[in-house]
């Protein structure tokens, strides 16, 4: 088996890439999209649901896990792998992001971050060194470094200083895990805000560490698309070419086409799973919202263009009905198909760039999702 770590290209469209990564859970065909995982759950949908539709790795939370059922609880059951029934890879996010949104009370230091459970307030502080080793208990495939995602609003002062904490941060996991020791890789993350310099500056500094893969984070955090397309733009061709490159926490199927434009291998967004839960579904022919009155007797099959478990055994009308009673089964199969379509864009990209087509395929989808999907 070839090491965890090792990235093959295969082919390239202009800045796009169709390549391999292997991991110590197999290997994964990129570009590729990472349905949403928090707290060892694809909310809504099981693992053998997430094979069918063809998921080659899945995302868990450092936080979440933390703080409930605990890391420690999860390695006495052999792992997130054992402990969920997920055979194939996982990555882990380092709390960093989910710190910064979810607990109220944070203090921040150069030794890391203070913060209170957002489930009943307790005082707990994740070092940089704690997120990777809640991160090797968990045994994820993929883990991130501790890093401040900082907000929107933050001036140039400030996002300078936090990209060079985060750096030190990085430096700090690197140094509490050797690189390929049991198998698991760890990616760097660029902060840097909306200034393309700083961006420049935080992944210079984190390729003298180095790491793995290298993710983009810092976006998506209520900057307008034009923003997040310039900071992606800039950034993603410049990540080096022989890793792996992350976009986090992106975004719209528009967005994730833009990243792969840019060079971007990997994605992950709760978009599809969140939305699928309020009705709101993807398409092949544009965004279809499954409540409307005009679906209440509509026979056809949500996407005729889907292979979906839902798009192949069940009507419009039927689908409505569910949501419209609150059925737990509507959660399921409109996450299912909306997983669905996030993993066929990201094969359709991948056949794309094995075909020089890929320009071709983004403006497919520009047409009927427009310039941004918003
Ligand atoms: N998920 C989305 N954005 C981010 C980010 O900036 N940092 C981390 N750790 N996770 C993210
Ligand atoms: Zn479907």
């Amino acid at each position: 088996m070839p090491v965890p770590g090792r990235f093959t290209i295969h082919a390239r469209d202009g800045k796009a890439r169709r390549a391999t990564l292997h991991t110590a859970h197999g290997e994964i065909q990129t570009p590729v999209f990472m349905p949403v995982g928090t707290q060892g759950s694809v909310k809504a949908v099981g693992p053998d649901d997430l094979l069918q539709a063809g998921s080659q790795i899945i995302l868990g939370n450092t936080y979440h896990l933390y703080l409930r059922p605990g890391d420690e609880l999860v390695a006495r059951r052999g792992g997130l792998h054992r402990f969920m029934s997920w055979d194939k890879p996982i990555l882990t996010d380092s709390g960093g992001f989910q710190v910064f949104s979810l607990s109220t009370i944070r203090k921040i230091s150069e030794k890391g971050v203070e913060f209170r459970s957002y489930l009943d307030g307790s005082k707990h502080f994740f070092s940089p060194e704690k997120a990777i080793s809640i991160q090797q208990n968990l045994g994820s495939d993929i883990m991130m470094v501790l890093d401040e995602c900082v907000g929107y609003g933050a001036d140039r002062e400030y996002t300078a200083r936090s990209l060079e904490r985060t750096t030190r941060w990085a430096r700090r996991c690197r140094e509490v895990h050797t690189p390929g020791a049991d198998g698991q890789l760890m990616f760097g993350i660029i902060q840097g805000g909306f200034h393309e310099d700083l961006r420049e500056e935080s992944l210079g500094q984190l390729l003298e560490i180095p790491f793995e893969g290298y993710a983009i984070g810092g976006l998506s955090v209520g900057e307008s698309t034009e923003d997040m397309y310039r900071i992606l733009n800039h950034i993603g061709p410049r990540m080096p070419e022989e890793k792996p490159r992350y976009l986090m926490g992106v975004g719209t199927p528009m967005d994730i086409l833009e990243g792969i434009e840019s060079g971007v291998d990997m994605f992950d967004c709760v978009l599809p799973t969140r939305n699928a839960r309020n009705g709101t579904l993807f398409t092949s022919q544009g965004k279809v919202n499954i409540k409307r009155a005009e679906f209440r007797e509509d026979d056809g099959p949500l996407d005729p263009n889907c292979q979906c478990y839902t798009c192949r055994n069940f009507s419009r009308a039927y689908l409505r009905h569910l949501y419209t009673a609150r059925e737990i089964l509507s959660y399921r199969l409109n996450s299912l198909h909306n997983i669905a379509f996030f993993l066929e864009l990201a094969r359709q990209a991948r056949e794309a760039i094995e075909g020089g087509r890929f320009a071709e395929l983004k403006a497919h989808y520009q047409g009927i999702y427009g310039t941004d999907g918003r």
